[in-house]
């Protein structure tokens, strides 16, 4: 009993000293290994990928290559490495998606806001209602915020802060496979344990689920490109910026 208990307290203090105070990414961080990449592994960080472990399968899926990439990205380049917060990349990858949650009822997902808006205030949400993301300094909030916000437009996020600007290549990568040294096989190990064959199915229906569903946030956005090709009798004539211009 008593040494059972000694080893309990050792085993919390053990915790406790591990457990850096303002994680920055520059600190070191507790680390496992996913599909033999080396990624960040802390409390929050384990607690985002409980809530995408609960979604559909390809969107899980979809949201940890995202991380995977862009980790092995990361543990490619040291320099750049030293340059990023590692949980900040990690909850803004792991959670990018939570605009894309069709379950009824789901919390992430609204009828008002595109799902790049969607996404970034639900994980703003995450991270302000967890134990340790309540501390987290506002600045990294935003950075995780801004990433969600501009995944789909990498020609603003390029222009970004290097957080930002990285989630979004982690995800890119996603879709364009090996890159920004991430190797084949490296990539291959990813895929063999997260398959990616489900991704390109899984992203249109959802898009095409976005422009029937909520058109009116897709208009003059890239998405409405999904409405006007798949969906009969959509149309943005009259919702775009352009239409104030067009001659009566
Ligand atoms: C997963 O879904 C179940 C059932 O809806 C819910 O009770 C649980 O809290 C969810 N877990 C997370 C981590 O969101
Ligand atoms: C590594 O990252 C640094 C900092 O972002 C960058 O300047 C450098 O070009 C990168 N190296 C390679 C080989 O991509
Ligand atoms: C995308 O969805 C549309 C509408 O359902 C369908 O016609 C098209 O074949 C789909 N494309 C792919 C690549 O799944």
């Amino acid at each position: 009993m008593k040494a059972s208990g000694l080893a309990f307290l050792l085993c919390a203090v053990t915790t406790v000293s591990a457990k850096p105070f303002w994680p920055k990414g520059k600190g070191s961080l507790s680390t496992t290994t996913i599909a033999g990449v080396e990624v960040v592994d802390t409390q929050i960080v384990r607690d985002a990928q409980a809530v995408i472990r609960n979604m559909t399968d390809y969107l899980y899926k979809h949201q940890m290559r995202s991380w995977l990439f862009g980790a092995a990205m990361y543990n490619a380049n040291e320099t750049l490495k030293s340059q990023v917060d590692l949980e900040v990349h990690a909850v803004g990858t792991l959670l990018h998606d939570l605009g894309w949650d069709m379950t009824p009822g789901s919390p992430w997902f609204t009828l008002d806001h595109r799902f790049e808006v969607d996404g970034a205030i639900g994980a703003r949400k995450f991270i302000r209602s967890h134990p340790d993301g309540q501390f987290w300094d506002e600045q990294r909030v935003q950075l995780v915020w801004d990433g969600i916000a501009l995944h789909g437009t990498s020609s603003i996020s390029e222009y970004k802060e290097t957080d930002v600007a990285n989630i979004v290549r982690s995800i890119g990568l996603d879709y364009r496979g090996p890159g920004l040294g991430v190797t084949q096989e490296v990539y291959d190990a990813i895929v063999a344990e997260f398959p990616n064959d489900d991704l390109i199915r899984g992203t249109n229906e959802t898009f095409v689920f976005f422009c029937e569903t909520k058109p009116d946030v897709t208009y003059d956005t890239w998405l409405q490109g999904w409405g006007d090709e798949f969906i009969p009798g959509y149309s943005a004539v009259g919702h775009r910026a352009v239409d104030m211009y067009v001659p009566e």
